[in-house]
């Protein structure tokens, strides 16, 4: 991760500071195109997640019509070690279920309405189509978008569910997202836990790891926290509340990528692009899509 590390950011640095030019004779390994810091990623969070059920094919689907450079998806498992998208360790939000996930066959899960809560909680967004949709598992995404698209993949709880790296790893291997013959950049592994980041970067060191920290951590970052993130990761996650301009520089001055969330007004937005941010998570890419183009 190191040397990929340092690949990634001394190319963007050229790149970024103009030096690149007057080094082009400079043998840096091509840069894997969404982690070049100069691009500014639009994660869909939990996809189109404003305009439809999180972690729903069709929210997904959302996500990549209003140009989300990654779908977001946070991981669960289920009874008979399935890997299923939905946010929560619990049924009782997301669908007409009720009880953990972990105490459920994929079978049991897929009899679930997962869009029918969006349309009670958000009526000016209800749509007929959203009853009935179904949590999907990782399998079902990959199937669907395959490598037409990226993905931004949370271990959500991975200390509930031991397994859980070797199983994404093993779901990512044979969708052929990870591997020497494909951008890097495919697929990037976010978790709260530093021990499942640490734990799937000995695995497989390839894959693109983003820290993600507590409300009340971001505040108070340190550079030796900073260099230990780098060990094994490429960026931090944060609550944007919990930022200023300071902070993102001081991540950035750390050659990490800074991806805050869930970032949904255009106000925050232009804010956090003034600052340096290098991308975000928000649950209105079309929004995203929209300040950017507008910050150009
Ligand atoms: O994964 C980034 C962000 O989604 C973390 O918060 O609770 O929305 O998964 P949460
Ligand atoms: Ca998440």
């Amino acid at each position: 991760m190191k040397d990929f590390l340092r690949t990634v950011f001394m190319s963007a640095a050229l790149i970024g500071t103009g030096a690149g030019v007057a080094n082009q004779t400079m043998a840096a390994e091509p840069i894997a195109p969404s982690l070049n810091p100069n691009n500014i990623l639009n994660v869909a969070h939990r996809g189109a997640s404003g305009h439809a059920p999180e972690h729903t094919l069709l929210a997904y689907e959302l996500g990549q019509k209003m140009k989300g450079d990654y779908i977001e998806v946070d991981l669960q498992m289920t009874k008979d070690g399935e890997l299923v998208a939905l946010h929560d360790e619990t049924l009782d939000r997301t669908t007409n279920g009720s009880g953990l996930v972990k105490d459920f066959t994929l079978q049991e899960i897929k009899q679930l309405d997962a869009g029918s809560w969006f349309n009670e909680k958000y009526p000016d967004a209800a749509k007929k189509e959203y009853e009935g949709l179904t949590v999907p598992t990782l399998e079902e995404v990959f199937e669907k978008f395959g490598k037409d698209a990226r993905y931004y993949i949370e271990t959500k709880s991975p200390e509930v569910y031991p397994g859980m790296e070797e199983k994404l790893l093993e779901v990512l291997e044979e969708y052929k997202l990870t591997g020497p013959n494909v951008p890097s950049s495919k697929v990037i592994v976010q978790s709260f836990s530093a021990e499942s980041l640490k734990k799937l970067h000995e695995l497989n060191p390839d894959i693109p790891l983003v820290q993600l920290l507590w409300y009340d951590k971001a505040a108070e970052i340190t550079d030796t926290e900073l260099e230990d993130y780098k060990t094994y990761s490429i960026g931090l996650g944060m609550n944007f509340n919990r930022i200023d301009e300071a902070y993102v520089q001081k991540v950035r001055d750390h050659n990490l990528l800074i991806h805050p969330y869930t970032v949904n007004e255009k106000k925050d937005m232009h804010q956090l692009l003034e600052w340096g941010v290098t991308g975000m998570f928000t649950n209105f890419p079309d929004r995203l899509q929209e300040v950017l183009k507008e910050h150009k």
